[in-house]
């Protein structure tokens, strides 16, 4: 199996959503680390009782390259494959992006390129658009800018507020991030991905005329 490492800075709903999944017959990830960087995250209550080792470091009074490589090292240690950001509320170093190249996913509640940043569900609202909804995506040095691995969209209902929105939408973002972390770890076995690399590799050979 996988193994993967989850950061947190809030409730950790996702986290959660992610764990029961990992319960499941044939789940191709485990959960070997709980990370935040807010030592009071509801989440890691709900992680330790589970008997998921836990790791909280805050992020105050230091410099991010400093909480980064604190958070790295503790992945490290946790023999991680994967970080899975949810609900990570950090801006991270482009060193700690590096390092993870490839390798670390996240959430985030609206449908990309649409709304990155905060307060995404008042946004769409405020646009008078017909659905939110969720993305999920590959983590790269820009904010909520990488490859787009899945997204569900959710309609906005005529009386809907933000909080209301946000609500239905954090019910599709637990369907969604732990089937699109399921495909993404397998997807060596995926046919149409080899396929897609091999045209790649093909494409990026020097041409013999
Ligand atoms: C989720 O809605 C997630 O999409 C969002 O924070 C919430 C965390 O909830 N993430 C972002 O806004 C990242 N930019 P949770 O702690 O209950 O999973």
């Amino acid at each position: 199996k996988a193994k993967i490492a989850i950061l947190i800075s809030g409730s950790g709903s996702n986290m959660a959503a992610l764990l029961y999944h990992s319960k499941l017959p044939n789940c191709p990830y485990e959960i070997v680390m709980v990370g935040s960087n807010k030592p009071d995250a509801g989440g890691l209550s709900i992680a330790a009782a589970e008997g998921i080792s836990i790791f909280a470091h805050p992020h105050k009074g230091m410099t991010r390259e400093a909480h980064d490589q604190i958070m790295h090292d503790a992945v490290i240690k946790s023999g991680a494959d994967y970080i899975i950001l949810a609900g990570y509320m950090r801006i991270l170093s482009a060193q700690f992006v590096q390092k993870w190249d490839g390798r670390m996913l996240n959430i985030h509640p609206s449908l990309l390129p649409k709304y990155k940043g905060l307060h995404t569900h008042q946004r769409a609202i405020d646009a008078g658009d017909k659905f939110g909804g969720v993305s999920v995506h590959l983590v790269t040095a820009e904010l909520d800018d990488g490859p787009i691995l899945g997204q569900c969209k959710v309609a906005i209902l005529p009386d809907d507020n933000a909080e209301s929105l946000a609500k239905r939408i954090l019910f599709a973002e637990h369907q969604l991030y732990p089937h699109i972390v399921c495909e993404y770890v397998s997807r060596f076995q995926n046919p149409k991905y080899l396929l897609d690399k091999v045209r790649a590799l093909a494409l990026a050979l020097p041409q013999s005329h």
